[in-house]
């Protein structure tokens, strides 16, 4: 068995409140971590540090927990740079682009798709995300959605399938038939490869009826449910999310307060404090790239809702893989404090895809570590734009 001190941290992010830790964020100054077969083996004072095999100094640095991204469209072909152009020249976001990658997608070889997501993914490592979710969404057929499946599972356990992001082309005349096949043999090649299912639940994809059955079905197979919601307008994604238990309804920039209040209905409490079982993922990085007003994360955080931040990594309405952006955008942009951005981004993730093991650091945890350029965890927002990721612990290893 071999270990690593992570020795010398100037100001350690853990998440966890106990004794010793300052804030929601759990602080702790002048501290170090004992890392053992890539978990934490060890928090505490760095003149307490136990010796381990190997030291790396992070030089007074601040060290956090690695980004958790919980929603990330990776597997695609072609870009939409174009369609990017456009909307900055004042046309609207509407989600049509979104059947231009399909066809792409469709005509990609699975090398092609591969090299892709495993680009995507080593920029967001190297960004300091170790934990990401990547969803289906851009086959549309039973063995596009598979394959897309089986090439994201190649690099991820956080799969997602969105078989149901639009309705394909050759469905448009008949909509109830695409819903059959998604909740059939769609779902059954996507199963062995899945861990969650996610709907696109909007004007012009999904409406709340197609959106439950679908969902269901993908719940009655064993999958976990999160879905996309009120992100062009209001409408009843986020009361369906929680009629029916998800982990996650994402975007919720288009909320009413009886949405609010469903969503604060979910509370428990935990050793941690109240939280929402469903929680509020807000991707600021499609506001950003759609040239559309933000959702408010203050609204929901004084309303007791657990908010998580993600990219939403996509060709079409958010091409970022930068989780420190995407902080920087919910503290400028949606009233969040960069504390509660931070733990958004890690904690918030890891409630969204309801693990415990990571975006905390404590005994257990998985030794995903993110040594900063920075002093402070404040950096992230105050320097945006800049590479503030010095150094990534990936299961214990250095990247
Ligand atoms: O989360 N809203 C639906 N899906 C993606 C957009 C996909 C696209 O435009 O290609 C999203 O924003
Ligand atoms: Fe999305």
């Amino acid at each position: 068995m071999s270990s690593l001190l992570l020795d010398n941290i100037g100001e350690l992010v853990t998440n966890v409140a106990d004794s010793g830790a300052d804030g929601p964020l759990g602080i702790r100054r002048r501290a170090a971590v004992l890392v053992e077969d890539g978990e934490v083996a060890w928090v505490g004072p760095a003149t307490d540090a136990p010796a381990a095999d190997r030291r790396v100094d992070a030089d007074g640095a601040a060290v956090l927990p690695g980004f958790v991204d919980s929603h990330a469209h990776l597997v695609f072909a072609g870009d939409r740079a174009a369609e990017f152009a456009a909307r900055m020249a004042g046309q609207p976001y509407t989600g049509g682009g979104i059947r231009t990658t399909v066809r792409a997608t469709r005509a990609a070889s699975d090398e092609e798709l591969r090299t892709t997501v495993r680009r995507l993914r080593a920029e967001a490592l190297r960004q300091g995300t170790t934990t990401i979710e990547i969803k289906s969404g851009y086959g549309l057929t039973v063995a596009d959605e598979a394959r897309s499946l089986r090439i994201a599972a190649e690099v991820t356990g956080e799969t997602t399938f969105l078989g149901a992001h639009v309705v394909p082309a050759e469905y448009a005349d008949r909509p109830d038939d695409y819903v059959s096949l998604v909740c059939g043999p769609m779902l059954t090649a996507a199963v062995p490869h899945a861990r969650w299912i996610d709907v696109f639940c909007e004007r012009g994809a999904f409406g709340a009826d197609h959106a439950r059955a679908i969902l269901a079905c993908g719940q009655a197979l064993g999958l976990g449910v999160r879905l996309h919601a009120n992100q062009l307008g209001p409408g009843p994604g986020v009361q369906l999310g929680v009629e029916l238990g998800a982990a996650s309804v994402d975007h919720c920039t288009h909320l009413t307060d009886v949405d609010v209040d469903a969503l604060a209905s979910t509370a428990v409490d935990t050793p941690s404090g109240p939280e929402t079982t469903t929680v509020a993922t807000l991707l600021p990085g499609a506001e950003f790239s759609t040239r559309s007003p933000y959702p408010d994360a203050r609204r929901l955080l004084d309303a007791g809702v657990t908010v998580a931040l993600a990219t939403d990594c996509n060709p079409g309405s958010s091409y970022t893989s930068s989780m420190p952006f995407c902080i920087a955008l919910a503290v400028r942009e949606m009233r969040m404090t960069p504390a509660e951005a931070v733990w958004a981004a890690t904690a918030g993730g890891a409630r969204a895809l309801r693990r415990d093991d990571i975006g905390v650091l404590r005994p257990g945890a998985r030794a995903d570590l993110i040594v900063l350029d920075a002093p402070s965890h404040l950096h992230l927002a105050y320097r945006p734009g800049v590479p503030l990721i010095r150094r990534v612990l990936h299961n214990g290893v250095p990247q």
